[in-house]
């Protein structure tokens, strides 16, 4: 199995660090992409280095209007030699429907979808120069059974499973897989947010939970790096859903 050159969008958040740790627990390197500068970024940043498997950090803020003008140049990606990308920064934003500005609804596509959309643009060429590559997009259950309190980020998840279906199909003639996962309720500050929204919300979240409780970002990640390993040369196209039985 060859060792990945991994870029990771989302870094500091909690499925980001669990992926990291996990990538760099099967041997991979890891390029961080994170918002800001945090001390779980820093902790990462070390943790990264201490295995060996650091390849450097860039700030990003999805938000800002330029920032896909200013990704990775073609010398950058030469000396980089990136063969994967896990987009994996997104924005959840617990509003009903009547709600939804379209401010807010471009703040979700533009972090959920345009950030995967522009840095696969940028990556891909160079991981064909390179020999192939594999990508992974991080959606949610919401982009395949629609969601009654996020109908923006629903929608945006399943627009990303379908940017990942139609570069899977453009690009797996030169070697470049592109899958997306689908988690359901993951333990993370995302859901720490929306619980504290109300006790209540939080108790009945979790009861309607065929498990009981929610995935752990490890069980994210570790789906994560098989779909990134060679250990899934043959799938492409796919969306993994990793909701603990939900139906
Ligand atoms: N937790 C769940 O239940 C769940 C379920 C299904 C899918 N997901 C998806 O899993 C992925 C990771 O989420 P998580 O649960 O780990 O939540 P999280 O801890 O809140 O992480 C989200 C990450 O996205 C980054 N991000 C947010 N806005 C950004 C921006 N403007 N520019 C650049 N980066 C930005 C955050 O950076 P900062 O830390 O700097 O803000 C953070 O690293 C997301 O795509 C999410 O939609 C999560």
């Amino acid at each position: 199995m060859s060792k990945k050159r991994v870029l990771l969008t989302g870094a500091g958040g909690g499925i980001g660090r669990a992926t990291a740790k996990t990538l760099a627990e099967a041997g991979h390197q890891i390029y961080l992409v994170a918002r800001q500068q945090s001390q779980f970024l820093e902790d990462l940043r070390l943790y990264l280095i201490g295995r060996n498997c650091y390849l450097g950090t860039r700030y990003i803020d999805f938000l800002d209007a330029d920032w896909s003008q200013c990704v990775f140049t073609d010398a950058e990606l030469d000396e980089l030699r990136f063969d994967s990308l896990v987009n994996n920064a997104g924005l959840a934003d617990r509003v009903a429907y009547s709600q939804i500005t379209e401010d807010r609804w471009d703040r979700v596509f533009d972090i959920n979808l345009k950030a995967a959309m522009f840095l696969s643009q940028n990556l891909i060429p160079s991981f064909i120069k390179h020999g192939g590559g594999s990508i992974v997009n991080v959606a949610s259950v919401s982009g395949i059974k629609g969601g009654v309190f996020q109908v923006h980020y629903a929608c945006a998840k399943a627009a990303l499973i379908c940017l990942s279906k139609s570069l899977s199909k453009i690009y797996i003639g030169q070697n470049v897989r592109v899958n997306a996962i689908a988690p359901g309720l993951v333990d993370t500050n995302m859901i720490d947010e929306e619980i504290a929204l109300s006790a209540e919300l939080g108790a009945s979240l979790l009861d309607s939970l065929p498990m009981k409780r929610m995935a752990t970002p490890s069980e994210i990640g570790h789906v994560i790096e098989f779909l990134i390993s060679d250990k899934s040369s043959y799938i492409s196209g796919q969306v993994i859903e990793v909701s603990g039985g939900q139906q």
